[in-house]
């Protein structure tokens, strides 16, 4: 949180977004769908292409605010198993866009202690993208701050049929496909996040009240929260409004009480800026 502020200008409206939020109540793991590229371009009579383009600048902003905010993982979805019924021109601007801002952004990512990885049936990207994305991943690998998970050539019923599958391989190689028993445990050790904690907290852009496959299984008690900003205009106000948001909400998981009183429901019910932050 201290990192935030060293970034923000006393009084304007970021900076008391930020000190509505309670430090110890921070999402560990934050997803966002990012959706309306095609929209904010069309409102502009510009190609498709020009808003996947435009559409860089708030993955960066995401990426540095989850970083100063000190949330372990961001998953972006950025590219999903059913986006290849997309024209092969955006497609392939798609590719070429990723290629660039790995090239800007390794240097920063690993300046910074973040690491990315990417979730996705990764063996059927392009070769060349393929590359790029292993190479991030390996130049930032020890890294041990925020995680990004760049969902590529993701689904998340995909996921779920690779991690059965990942089972019942694992079960036939070792002989025990007889005794073999599913769990949660199992199937969670299985997913491409493996390991990592569900998110928290999950955000959609562009209005559309819809999952779109994202992610189905870790999910299952994220709080959502749906913005109508298209995916260019998120900045990094949008990002905090929607983390002041989710610690206003009342998260039971499936219980009667939540686990403690958060505290930026208090904070808001005081004049923003008037709090004792
Ligand atoms: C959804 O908008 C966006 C995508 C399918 C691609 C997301 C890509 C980026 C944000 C840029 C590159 C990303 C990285 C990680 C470098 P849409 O095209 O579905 O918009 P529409 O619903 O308005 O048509």
């Amino acid at each position: 949180m201290q990192d935030l502020f060293a970034v923000l200008t006393p009084g304007d409206e970021e900076w008391l977004l930020a000190k509505a939020l309670d430090p110890e109540r921070m999402p560990a793991h934050v997803a966002v769908i990012m959706d309306g590229n095609g929209r904010w371009a069309r409102k502009r009579n510009l190609p498709r292409v020009a808003g996947h383009k435009a559409g860089i600048e708030p993955v960066r902003t995401v990426v540095e605010t989850c970083a100063r905010l000190g949330i372990e993982y961001l998953t972006l979805y950025a590219f999903s198993v059913e986006n290849w019924k997309r024209p092969r021109t955006e497609v392939e601007t798609l590719w070429r866009l990723l290629r660039s801002y790995l090239k800007v952004e390794i240097p920063r990512l690993v300046r910074n202690n973040i690491r990315l990885n990417v979730i996705g049936r990764v063996d059927a990207l392009p070769e060349a993208a393929r590359e790029d994305l292993e190479a991030a991943m390996h130049l930032t690998a020890a890294n041990t701050g925020l995680t990004v998970n760049l969902a590529m050539n993701y689904g998340g019923r995909a996921e779920l049929v690779d991690a059965m599958n990942r089972v019942l391989d694992a079960a036939r190689r070792q002989g025990r496909l007889d005794e073999l028993h599913l769990d949660e445990e199992t199937i969670h050790a299985n997913l491409y996040t493996a390991g990592q904690p569900d998110p928290d907290l999950l955000i959609r852009t562009s209005g559309e009240m819809r999952i779109s496959n994202f992610l189905l299984w870790q999910i299952a008690y994220a709080e959502l929260y749906v913005t109508d900003t298209l995916w260019p205009d998120f900045k990094r106000a949008d990002l905090l409004r929607a983390v002041v948001e989710y610690q206003r909400r009342d998260r039971r998981f499936g219980g009667l009480t939540a686990a403690r009183k958060p505290k930026s429901e208090l904070a808001l019910a005081e004049p923003l800026g008037v709090s004792s932050r």
